[in-house]
């Protein structure tokens, strides 16, 4: 057991929360990943070292999340901050009735998110100390046709996230929104809908963020003193005038 401060990264294995996780580590963060590509977790964690750990988790499980926060803490004493990142982007027209599409999206985006508040909020509470980060987008600020239920998915995410913040404020746990433009990562490697495939091949009209963009508003959020909370960050590329 150290007395660093403990992060949990979920969507450690790629794009924003590899970079979340890497970066943690560098500032001394004790860090515990979580994802379900066991391969590439246990690479990451033999690169970052001994204040690296992983638990891999299907994020859709309760079990799973509950079993990575009781691992944080046997293995580091107590989680300081939870970043809950994983998501996926299976993109699509209404038209195309990609249903199990739409239900992946909300368990993993949205019930994902919420399994993870609910993993960690009893000890902040009572320590009355604690960090929920959570990641959403700026299609959780505004929509556009084929992001509808992506977009659903991180307008709740951004609700929650401001209800959990009124409601634990007084207990001083801070709860901070980080909404990115287009990154490039895996994401987009999610989206199966032959229409919106043809229209991404077309290219962007900018240049994506690198994951460490993203990674650096995390920092930021996580290293003011405790006397401030960081409700929202926005970024995007500075190309990006609307969202596609
Ligand atoms: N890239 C962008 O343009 C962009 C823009 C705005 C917001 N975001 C948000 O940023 C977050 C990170 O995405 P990214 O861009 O870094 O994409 P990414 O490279 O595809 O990473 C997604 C991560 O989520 C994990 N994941 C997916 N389903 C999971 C599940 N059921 N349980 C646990 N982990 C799961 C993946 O790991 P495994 O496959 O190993 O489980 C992976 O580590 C997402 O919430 C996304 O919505 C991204």
């Amino acid at each position: 057991m150290t007395t660093a401060k403990t992060a949990i990264v979920t969507g450690a294995t790629s794009g924003i929360g590899e970079a979340i996780s890497r970066s943690l580590i560098a500032k001394g963060y004790n860090v515990m990943m979580a994802a379900r590509r066991a391969d590439r977790l246990e690479s990451l964690a033999q690169e970052l070292g001994p204040n690296a750990d992983f638990a891999v988790t299907d994020i859709t499980k309760r079990s799973d999340v509950i079993s990575l926060a009781d691992q944080a803490k046997e293995k580091f004493g107590q989680i300081d901050a939870f970043i809950n990142n994983a998501g996926i982007m299976p993109l699509s027209f209404f038209k195309s009735r990609k249903v199990e599409e739409w239900d992946r999206m909300i368990d993993v985006n949205l019930k994902g998110t919420l399994y993870g508040i609910d993993a960690v909020l009893p000890d902040m509470l009572d320590r009355q100390d604690g960090h929920i980060i959570n990641v959403a987008s700026i299609a959780g600020l505004q929509t556009a046709p084929g992001f509808g239920v992506y977009s659903a998915t991180k307008f709740g995410v951004r609700a929650l996230s401001e209800s959990l913040r009124q409601e634990v404020a007084a207990q001083n746990v801070r709860v901070t929104l980080i909404s990115p433009g287009t990154v490039q990562t895996e994401l987009f490697g999610t989206i199966t809908d032959n229409e919106i495939l043809e229209l991404i091949q077309a290219g962007l009209p900018y240049e994506p963020m690198k994951p460490q963009t993203i990674a650096d508003a995390v920092l930021y959020a996580l290293s003011q003193p405790g006397s401030a909370c960081v409700g929202e960050i926005v970024v995007r590329p500075t190309g990006q005038g609307t969202m596609s």
